[in-house]
């Protein structure tokens, strides 16, 4: 994939399309309609192609606050629409879009090339863009789920949506899987560049004996194993890991050197794939495997696992998948491990608020039930009614959709191909169903851009290269653990407090409190 970082982007770049439109001579009601289906605040009205008014939703509340308010359906368009509107280019300046858009306080802008329509450009867009904005400024209208929102200042990497690229400290994550090793991006990460010979052996021998469970706690792993029905290998590699933190001793970062946390960070990422593989051999009734020394941080955890030396093939597939997955903006995980070291807590409670974070299915604990989905539609013949009737029950189809990505996920693109080298034949079915499902959520969700994420081929690239089910969110958590690390440092470096408000629009207060009944 080509470097697009270097590109400054134009509206172009960011504008929503298709455009919602209308003619003048619709009813308000009509449009009131084509914005809920389509999930958005505005329709433009065109009269022969030519952009003629635009109508918001703020004419609605306007509407709906005259005598006319109940009667949308006879209310023509042209009525209520903004006749003089403002448009502009597809080549603009974003900073130019975004300054227009704030002086003229609107919030949708058509964008008209040749004197056709050819997107519109909102605020969201806009915000989805902005680095850091003073939350202040938006008070009482944070997005939900901060979407769009820029919370941290960070050199560690970002995500660009629209473009469907992300890069790590300015390099594409795809090109980095490509041509590079987990160890080296884990460098990259930790030291701020990639490694040169030299320092690649270096970094190796310093974290190649960190993989190793100190000893006070590997006869306390059986017990974790096995206890109790349900063994959940993330939760209880997230238990044994506390129990590493507390035998080596991590406490707040406010009171330790920054050489002493970053030990910490090395230590995490290199114990975790050990931790995860002997619970797991350990609840499966095998001995662990001690770590080979030899082998690559990605090699090793695939031996671990099987007790034997992985294949090239298979190793490089698993080192691809890990390098894509080490970080990716400020996502749930992420942000919950700079919001933990935020209050000084020691690493390793960053690192299991993150584990808890990723566990969840509309995070990290996805891949499994892709390929669970996978299973249950079994036949192509039966994609199409199984599809179909899951989105229109409300259900999420796995391994769909995201809050960046409005476009390919790059990472589901590299796993697609990573997927058909290890077996072309089988992963045909999952390109049947990934074609079936992007185009029944495109005609019964339109307007959502839902499109396969990191999670549908993960779970596929495991499942070829012999993982268990249950180890896949284990198995990204071990990426992911370069990226938390990476931020924590970050943060630990220039921090502050996280600590935002609530919008509370619950009743007035102070309510008078009741006396207790007597019981
Ligand atoms: N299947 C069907 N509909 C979907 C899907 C999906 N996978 N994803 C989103 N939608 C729909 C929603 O129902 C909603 O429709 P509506 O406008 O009619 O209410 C619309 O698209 C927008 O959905 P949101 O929940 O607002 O989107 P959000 O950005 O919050 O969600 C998320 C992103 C959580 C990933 C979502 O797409 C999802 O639940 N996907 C399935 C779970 C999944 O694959 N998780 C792994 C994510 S990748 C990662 O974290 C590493």
């Amino acid at each position: 994939m080509a470097n697009t970082a270097t590109k400054a982007p134009a509206v172009e770049d960011i504008m929503s399309r298709p455009v919602v439109t209308a003619n003048p001579t619709n009813s308000v009601a009509t449009c009131a309609g084509l914005m809920n289906d389509a999930h958005v605040g505005s329709v433009v009205v065109l009269d022969d192609g030519r952009v003629v008014g635009i109508l918001t939703e703020r004419d609605l509340v306007r509407l709906a606050a005259t005598r006319y308010g109940s009667d949308w359906t006879r209310s023509p368009v042209k009525e209520w629409m903004h006749e003089e509107v403002d448009t502009i280019g597809p080549e603009t300046a974003i900073s130019d879009a975004f300054r227009t858009i704030s002086e003229r306080g609107y919030r949708h802008l058509p964008v008209v090339s040749n004197g056709a329509l050819v997107g519109i450009v909102t605020m969201r867009d806009l915000m989805r863009q902005a680095r850091i904005q003073p939350a202040d400024r938006y008070a009482g209208e944070v997005p939900k789920g901060l979407e769009g929102l820029a919370v941290a200042e960070t050199e560690i990497g970002d995500v660009r949506g629209q473009q469907g690229f992300f890069h790590y400290r300015q390099y594409s994550g795809v090109d980095l899987a490509e041509k590079r090793s987990f160890e080296d991006v884990w460098h990259l990460m930790f030291e701020g560049e990639l490694p040169t010979a030299a320092q690649a052996k270096a970094f190796r021998e310093e974290t190649v004996p960190l993989r190793g469970i100190p000893a006070a706690v590997k006869p306390l792993l059986p017990g974790i194993a096995t206890l109790g029905k349900n063994f959940v290998p993330l939760q209880a590699a997230k238990a044994a890991y506390s129990l590493v933190c507390n035998e080596l001793g991590f406490k707040t970062w406010l009171e330790i050197e920054r050489s002493e946390l970053r030990d910490q960070a090395l230590r995490t990422v290199a114990i975790f794939p050990t931790l995860v593989t002997a619970l797991y051999r350990l609840n499966q009734a095998l001995e662990p495997v001690e770590p080979n020394l030899e082998l690559s941080h990605a090699a090793n955890y695939l031996y671990m696992l099987t007790g034997e030396v992985p294949s090239p093939e298979r190793a490089r597939a698993v080192e691809q998948y890990l390098m894509l997955t080490i970080d990716h903006g400020l996502n749930a995980s992420t942000f919950s491990a700079r919001v933990i070291t935020s209050t000084g807590a020691d690493l390793g409670s960053a690192i299991a608020g993150a584990l808890g974070a990723l566990s969840g299915p509309l995070h990290g604990g996805a891949p499994s039930l892709a390929l669970k989905m996978l299973a249950e539609i079994g036949t192509r013949e039966n994609a199409d009614p199984w599809l179909r009737e899951r989105v229109l029950a409300g259900q999420r189809l796995m391994g769909f959709g995201h809050r960046v990505y409005k476009t390919d996920d790059p990472r589901s693109t590299m796993l697609r191909g990573v997927a058909e080298r290890l077996d072309g034949e089988r992963v045909e079915f999952a390109k049947f169903i990934e074609k079936r499902a992007v185009e029944i959520l495109e005609e019964l969700k339109p307007g959502r851009a839902l499109y396969p994420n990191v999670e549908f081929y993960a779970g596929i690239v495991m499942n070829m290269i012999g993982m268990p089910d249950t180890l896949f969110t284990p198995t990204f958590a071990c990426s992911r653990m370069v990226g938390w690390t990476a931020h924590i440092l970050e943060q630990a470096a220039d921090n502050r407090l996280i600590r935002p408000s609530g919008h509370y629009i619950g009743p007035e207060p102070p309510a008078p409190v009741p006396d207790a009944e007597a019981s």
